[in-house]
């Protein structure tokens, strides 16, 4: 993974076809995905469970590019090595899911894998400010996690904040939850360079009638890219 700040599209498989998901990861990769993102729940740490590791590794095959696992999990530490076993490319824990997360951060890097820290809407940005050092990539969540296809909270000055404090390190921010093309200028704007949309992307279409996707990934992308009409 060489470093960019160039806007990424990376569609969460929380809102697709979960009977289909090696097909759902390849179409919307065909269709112009960057990443995908992974969602992963507990039933504990968020009030819902989607699935864990077994899952993830069943779906690497399928995905050509950068898995981005989500662990909204509590504890981490436990299941990094087998997240980072199942293929993961990056591992994002958040700040908020136990006392250690430098221990935890520090673990997913030591198992291969990039270390990116979620924050929660409730969380500020100088919560990461001890981190930085040990912290590939900074997601920002603009919903409290648990579901897809709820409503943006707008975490806009959050990320400016972020931006700034991150300067020339080569740490990307992702932004979560209710992103979509109406959503996605002002945060590319302040300094977002991963967009993660389930709904805005995967909403009419199917991996047998995959140009949707494209669609919409391609309208987030020009929103966020500010060339949006
Ligand atoms: C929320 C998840 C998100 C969610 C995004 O707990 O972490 O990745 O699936 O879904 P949308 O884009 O529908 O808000
Ligand atoms: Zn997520």
């Amino acid at each position: 993974m060489t470093f960019s700040r160039a806007i990424k599209i990376a569609p969460s498989i929380l809102a697709a076809d979960f009977a289909n998901f090696g097909a759902e990861c390849a179409a919307v990769e065909a269709q112009g995905a960057d990443w995908v993102h992974v969602d992963v729940m507990d039933g504990h740490f968020v009030p819902n469970i989607s699935f864990g590791p077994t899952t993830c590794a069943a779906i690497r095959p399928h995905i050509k590019g950068v898995m981005d696992v989500h662990l909204m999990i509590a504890p981490v530490d436990p299941y990094i090595d087998a997240f980072a076993q199942a293929g993961a490319d990056i591992i994002t824990a958040h700040v908020e899911a136990g006392p250690h997360i430098h221990r935890t951060l520090q673990a997913i890097r030591a198992s291969g894998a990039k270390a990116g820290v979620a924050l929660n809407p409730g969380t500020p940005a100088e919560a990461v400010a001890p981190l930085l050092d040990v912290t590939d990539m900074v997601c920002v969540m603009t919903v409290n996690p648990g579901f897809g296809g709820q409503k943006f909270i707008d975490m806009t000055d959050k990320v400016r904040t972020l931006r700034s404090m991150i300067g020339d390190r080569p740490i990307h921010i992702e932004i979560d939850g209710g992103v979509d093309p109406t959503t996605a200028p002002q945060l590319a704007q302040a300094g977002a360079d991963v967009l993660v949309a389930g709904s805005a992307v995967f909403k009419g279409g199917s991996a047998t009638n995959p140009a949707p996707y494209g669609e919409n990934i391609r309208a987030i992308r020009a929103a966020a890219e500010g060339t949006y009409t």
